[in-house]
């Protein structure tokens, strides 16, 4: 086994994908050298990232500071010496076969033997670069999405040849540089283009075929699948000269069905640069229209399923994240149905040689099932996977019903099993909407079902037999903190957060928060951090022993492992909890004074900012929520866990009940501070 631990990144080709890259990269705090062919053109590369991080600036993403640093990580360069020793190489060269081979030869000369060489290209198979690959087990496809800095989608594509541990470096380098990756087989436009390509050339037939203007082809699109712009839009946006290139070469692959339309040919033979989008729309061509694009997406997704370039899940992250459609083709398809969606794609293709995918033609509902938590089993663990990374995993009723699926199939397989997600957060709490919605229609039980069954699923992860592992890859909050707690061990990546912002949203953690946090990190850090809702990063996480290791993104995989083989379970009492160094002011103080001696100023902070600061946040917090907490922590610390956790769900509908749970849900929902009926005044 050869271990990749990528620590040092290079871009070759500083053009519209390649400087973007490289800002993601120097932006996520890596060192990234970035190649092109002569000074000029480095320069202008960094010149595309100066701009963006100028913008950023201005509307205050960044600090100057921060924008500094981010190009201080960059080495433009044209010397390709300086690529000796980088751990991982993006090619982002022009799309042409001879100028990318010229390139991986000649990294291949250059770089050392474990580089793993990624290419971004678009539409070539990734194998048809193996010849030029010394070492070809380290090529692998990282296929992007413009904006590159922006859109957190990556496709992650392996070949035939492409070692397990090459792919698993690969795939940890983009959770490493905040990327969403999602797994394709190298295929055709791997699996986004797969199927946007069609959509946008789908409009460009109906323009064609004179059903509508574009005026009215741009508004039904945007109708019929809740999006921002239509087919002739994005084509201006991306440029109109790529959309035919793209959709020619997927007629090339696949034949005549993803050719481009006539019209879009013409376009571009006559030198058209941009589609007028103006005109009147017509709105009795609605269904039209919206049954064409549908119908296309339709047959292209679930073909693509068939042949196994990806799952119906990823297939529908990928136009969630990468095209930020809210619904992707198979919500969509089962939302119309399997019959109706089969009627759609046959329609569509009744003109070229093609069958309906076998999941249409026999109306499979079970292939075209869309489930946001999958899982797989490997032999020594069953891996549960979180994949709503667009909803950075939050956790509703049906989430919890499918994790209960899940861990209950977990169990029978008699394994460990490694908890883990897609995205920036592992789980980012509870669906915030869903508790607003059930308060607003005063619907108490609903919120006292979820919260029921969610206490149900942590205690059978907690009761297991076998070992569970928290795989923390980014933010932990709220219910997915509660959720990470339940579980035996938990192992960070060195970008996670972890944090309990209920009492600033005026509840308590209603999943075992009150009850499993002391029983972690004793009573008065637990306090702490409920009173205060502070983050922590991983190092203070695993100082408090909040986590149990932390792991660079290269080797998390292979730590959560070694957890999950342990079979010497914490057994800490609460009371024998000891605080680390950095720690004991923080424990004194939230171990000697009651809320009320806190808020009244009684307490003395010393003069310790970490102290004040959180009086200071304490006093943002609704003070019913805080309360709520401290007669929690304290009626259920001596009794033991199972008893404790019942104490949660006793005070449960009186925290919902009042008036600071809607009013800090909805705040949150809003995006505004909240009114507390009763402010915790300091
Ligand atoms: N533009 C997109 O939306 C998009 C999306 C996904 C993938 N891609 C793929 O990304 C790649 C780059 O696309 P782009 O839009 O950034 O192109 P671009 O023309 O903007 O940039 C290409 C850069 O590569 C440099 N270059 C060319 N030959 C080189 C060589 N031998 N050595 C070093 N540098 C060299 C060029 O000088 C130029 O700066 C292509 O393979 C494309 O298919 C593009």
């Amino acid at each position: 086994m050869t271990s990749y631990n990528i620590n040092k990144f290079a871009v070759i080709g500083a053009g519209n994908m390649g400087s973007g890259i490289a800002q993601k990269i120097a932006t996520e705090g890596f060192k990234v050298v970035l190649v092109d062919l002569d000074d000029e053109k480095v320069a202008r590369g960094i010149g595309i990232i100066e701009t963006m991080l100028d913008q950023a600036v201005k509307r205050k993403v960044f600090l100057p500071a921060q924008a500094d640093a981010i190009l201080a990580n960059i080495d433009g360069t044209s010397d390709w010496s300086k690529l000796s020793d980088v751990d991982l190489v993006i090619e982002a060269v022009f799309e042409n076969m001879d100028v990318k081979k010229s390139v991986f030869s000649r990294l291949s000369e250059i770089c050392k033997p474990t580089c793993i060489l990624g290419t971004n290209t678009s539409s070539f198979l990734v194998k048809e670069l193996v010849d030029s690959v010394s070492n070809p087990e380290r090529l692998v496809g990282l296929h992007y999405f413009f904006h590159p800095a922006k859109n957190r989608l990556v496709e992650v594509i392996g070949h035939a040849t492409t070692s397990d541990d090459v792919y698993r470096a690969a795939w940890a380098s983009q959770e490493a540089i905040g990327k969403t990756p999602i797994y394709s087989a190298d295929a055709p436009g791997f699996v986004v283009n797969r199927y946007f390509v069609p959509w946008v050339n789908e409009g460009v037939r109906l323009l064609g075929e004179d059903v509508a203007n574009i005026a009215t082809i741009e508004w039904a699109a945007k109708k019929a699948f809740n999006v921002g712009m239509g087919p002739f839009e994005l084509m201006n946006v991306t440029g109109v000269p790529i959309s035919f290139h793209a959709a020619t070469s997927l007629g090339d692959q696949l034949g005549d069905f993803y050719y481009p339309g006539q019209a879009l040919k013409n376009f571009c033979e006559t030198g058209g640069a941009s589609w007028p989008l103006d005109g009147e729309v017509d709105e009795s061509k609605y269904q039209t229209i919206a049954d064409r694009l549908l119908g296309a997406t339709f047959y292209v997704a679930a073909q693509l399923v068939e042949e196994d370039v990806a799952s119906a899940l990823e297939t529908d992250i990928g136009a969630r994240v990468g095209l930020r459609w809210p619904k992707g083709p198979f919500e969509l398809l089962n939302d119309y149905g399997l019959e109706k969606s089969r009627d759609l794609a046959k329609a569509v293709i009744a003109n070229y040689d093609l069958e309906l995918p076998k999941m249409l033609q026999e109306l499979d509902y079970k292939a075209a099932a869309l489930e946001t938590i999958s899982s797989c089993s490997n032999g020594e663990v069953t891996d549960i996977w979180f994949q709503r990374p667009d909803s950075m995993n939050a956790l509703n009723p049906k989430t919890f019903m499918q994790f209960d699926a899940k861990l209950t199939a977990a169990q029978l397989a008699q394994k460990p099993s490694i908890l883990r997600a897609n995205g920036k957060a592992f789980v980012a709490g509870a669906d915030i909407k869903f508790f607003v919605d059930a308060l607003e229609a005063n619907n108490y039980p609903a919120i006292g079902d979820f919260a029921a069954h969610g206490q149900k699923v942590f205690a059978t992860l907690a009761g297991n037999d076998y070992a569970s592992v928290t795989r923390a890859q980014g933010l932990c909050l709220g219910g997915g903190a509660e959720l990470a707690l339940a579980t035996d061990w938990i192992v960070a990546s060195p970008k996670m957060m972890i944090g309990f912002p209920e009492t600033g949203i005026g509840i308590f953690p209603g999943l075992g928060g009150t009850q499993r946090l002391p029983r972690r990190v004793g009573l008065p850090l637990a306090k702490y951090l409920l009173y205060t809702g502070q983050l922590l990063n991983a190092k203070q996480a695993l100082e408090i022993g909040l986590v149990d290791a932390v792991s660079p993104f290269a080797e998390l995989d292979a730590t959560c492992l070694e957890w999950a083989q342990k079979t010497d379970y914490r057994q800490t009492e609460i009371e024998d909890i000891e605080p680390h160094n950095n720690w004991t002011e923080i424990w004194n103080f939230f171990g000697n004074n009651t809320i009320d001696q806190i808020l009244s100023g009684e307490a003395d902070a010393l003069g310790n900012a970490m102290l004040e600061k959180a009086i200071h946040k304490m006093g943002q917090k609704s003070y019913h929520a805080l309360k709520m907490c401290e007669v929690l922590l304290h009626e259920g610390a001596p009794l033991p866990l199972k008893h404790a956790l019942e104490l949660e769900s006793r005070d449960l509908q009186t925290a919902f009940e009042h008036a600071d749970a809607l009013e800090g849900l909805s705040a949150m929902l809003d995006g505004r501070r909240p009114q507390f009926e009763q402010v915790a005044s300091v």
